[in-house]
């Protein structure tokens, strides 16, 4: 097999290639200009016992030290791998780096944390890779074990599952996410990402177990994921523009969610956002915007476009409660038609405070925002 991998090189013929070959013979394998290097090749073992942080982060420094074309990191199917918190850190030499997962990954417990070499907050940090494709192709998956971490969540220093930091040109997808230990999955600071077919899922109770976050980020698509962890399925936090949702089935949980923003007083921007043909289900929103009184944070130029569903919803189905002091500008309803059932019939109400805009074809009527 490596014969005929080389024997392909040699026809291509460029010194380039030559030298791809020579890092093959140690202990990656060739495919063109992609080099793939597996973990089991790198002593993880996959036994679910044994630690393999040490392994995965020498085959992330074989990949991401590769030097031009691609690198792929592949986790083979059928096998559990035992990682305490880890860091991939770039910036990398190779172009692209894709990290296939086909097994399982699952954390340490918390008694065995804090001698791994994440940064304390993530069980698994990628930090300024850039082209980083993660990759599970409907296999793989993540379990952050976080049931021993859940107890304590008030004291709030659980670390988060999978954490991206400045990961430009970021791709994840076809991957099954469980039981993190805080939030499954955050975005920080990343530009152009592009998240699909994830699957999330933690106990309705777990605190804090959010699907994905994102934070100073920007230009973000997140469509046909599954995501039911009993709190937020995405919150969109300050400093992020363009982000488009789509195709999300959220539940039971918080819903969607812009915010916080605000807090203390903070200048906090979040804009362009679109959540399109998603489906929430026993969700406590749907779509909401926290924020801060004290903050005077500006809401305005948000679309109500075509939402239908049910509320058992005892006080107000649509609640803006805008600030006192600056109002919300540019509020658009269309086409809403949400019902009461489960014994509150005419509970389905809008309430509004400080709201300025639009409403048309609403069930129930929104008279208070004004125009
Ligand atoms: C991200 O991708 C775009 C378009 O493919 C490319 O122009 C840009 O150079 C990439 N940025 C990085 C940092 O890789
Ligand atoms: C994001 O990834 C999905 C699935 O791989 C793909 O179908 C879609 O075209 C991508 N979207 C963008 C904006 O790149
Ligand atoms: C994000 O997309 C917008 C609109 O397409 C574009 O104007 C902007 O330059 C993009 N931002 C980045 C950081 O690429
Ligand atoms: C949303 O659904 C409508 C109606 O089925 C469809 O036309 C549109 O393309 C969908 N958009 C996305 C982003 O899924």
């Amino acid at each position: 097999m490596q014969g005929f991998v080389v024997y392909l090189l040699l026809l291509m013929g460029s010194i380039f290639e030559l030298s791809v070959v020579k890092c093959a013979r140690s202990k990656g394998s060739d495919s063109g200009t992609s080099t793939t290097f597996d973990v089991t090749k790198f002593g993880a073992i996959g036994n679910g016992k044994t630690d393999d942080a040490k392994a995965f982060t020498s085959a992330w420094e074989a990949a991401c030290n590769k030097g031009l074309g691609t690198s792929k990191i592949t986790v083979p199917s059928g096998k559990t791998f035992l990682v305490s918190a880890i860091k991939f850190a770039g910036p990398c030499k190779s172009r692209s780096i894709t990290f296939e997962i086909l097994g399982t990954i699952v954390a340490v417990p918390k008694q065995a944390w804090g001698k791994g070499g994440g940064d304390g907050d993530a069980w698994i940090l990628f930090h300024q890779v850039q082209g980083l494709s993660v990759v599970g192709n409907g296999k793989g998956v993540f379990d952050g074990q976080g049931a021993s971490w859940w107890p304590r969540e008030r004291k709030n220093d659980s670390p988060t599952a999978l954490r991206f930091s400045h990961c430009d040109n970021l791709s994840v997808s076809g991957l099954k996410h469980m039981n993190s230990q805080k939030n499954h999955i955050s975005i920080n600071g990343c530009n152009h990402a592009n998240i699909s077919n994830l699957h999330i899922t933690a106990p309705g109770t777990s605190p804090n177990t959010d699907g994905i976050d994102i934070s100073s980020s920007t230009n973000l698509s997140i469509q046909d994921c599954v995501m039911a962890t009993g709190d937020d399925c995405i919150a969109i936090n300050g400093g992020t523009s363009g982000v488009k949702i789509s195709r999300i089935t959220c539940g039971p949980g918080h819903g969607i969610s812009i915010g916080s923003l605000g807090k203390n007083g903070k200048h906090e921007e979040v804009e362009r956002i679109l959540v399109e043909n998603c489906t929430f289900i026993k969700t406590q929103n749907g779509v909401r915007i926290k924020s801060w009184q004290d903050g005077a944070v500006k809401v305005s130029g948000v679309k109500y476009i075509g939402v239908r569903g049910t509320t058992v919803a005892k006080d107000a189905t649509i609640d803006l409660k805008c600030s006192k002091t600056v109002p919300c500008t540019d509020i658009e309803f269309s086409n809403i038609n949400i019902k009461s059932v489960g014994g509150h019939a005419d509970s389905a109400k809008a309430k509004c405070t400080n709201a300025q805009g639009t409403a048309r074809s609403c069930t129930p009527p929104i008279h208070c925002v004004k125009t």
